[in-house]
């Protein structure tokens, strides 16, 4: 083997290293159903979903603050309190900047006393998705 080799052999192998070892977000683009949906699932849909009658109390729910989640178009479309999704800033997404709030912060998501905060890799995330687009992918949701 020449140094030439050796070094060329040397550099793929770092390459494949550092391939294998890459962080889980990035680089690339967030891809909402697999990464995004799933947390707004578990976190949101709950009270910004289509209006339904829950299961275990038999009441009916309305979507809070009329913002649905399910939904992308009614997502971008926002709610009465002026939460919305601004593709390509999050810094003008109340969806995202709702949830970097404190706990005790009245805006909020989830609210004080319903459910932990987000972690500081889903609100990221979140961040990511928003300014990279706010893109659904196929995704088309529930029926308005
Ligand atoms: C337990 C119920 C609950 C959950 C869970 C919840 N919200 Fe909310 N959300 C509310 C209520 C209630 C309001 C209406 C404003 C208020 O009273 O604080 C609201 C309002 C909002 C608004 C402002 C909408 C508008 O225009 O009025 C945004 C944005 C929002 N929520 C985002 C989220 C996000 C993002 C999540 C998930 C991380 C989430 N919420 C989870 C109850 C909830």
């Amino acid at each position: 083997m020449t140094l030439k080799t050796i070094l060329s052999v040397g550099a793929a192998a770092l390459a494949l290293g550092s391939l294998s070892s890459a962080p889980a977000q990035t680089p690339g683009k967030v891809d909402f159903e697999t990464q995004v949906l799933p947390i707004f699932k578990e976190r949101c849909f709950d009270c910004h979903q289509k209006e339904h009658t829950d299961p275990k109390t038999g009441k009916v729910k309305k979507p809070k603050g009329k913002l649905r989640m399910d939904n992308p178009e009614l997502m971008l479309k926002g709610g009465s309190e002026g939460g919305d999704l601004t593709p390509g800033d999050a810094a003008k997404s109340t969806i995202y900047t709702s949830i970097t709030l404190p706990e005790t912060d009245e805006l909020a998501m989830p609210p004080e006393g319903k459910g932990d905060r987000l972690t500081k890799e889903q609100q990221d995330l979140i961040k990511q998705w928003i300014n990279e687009g706010a893109n659904f992918g196929a995704w088309k949701g529930a029926e308005k």
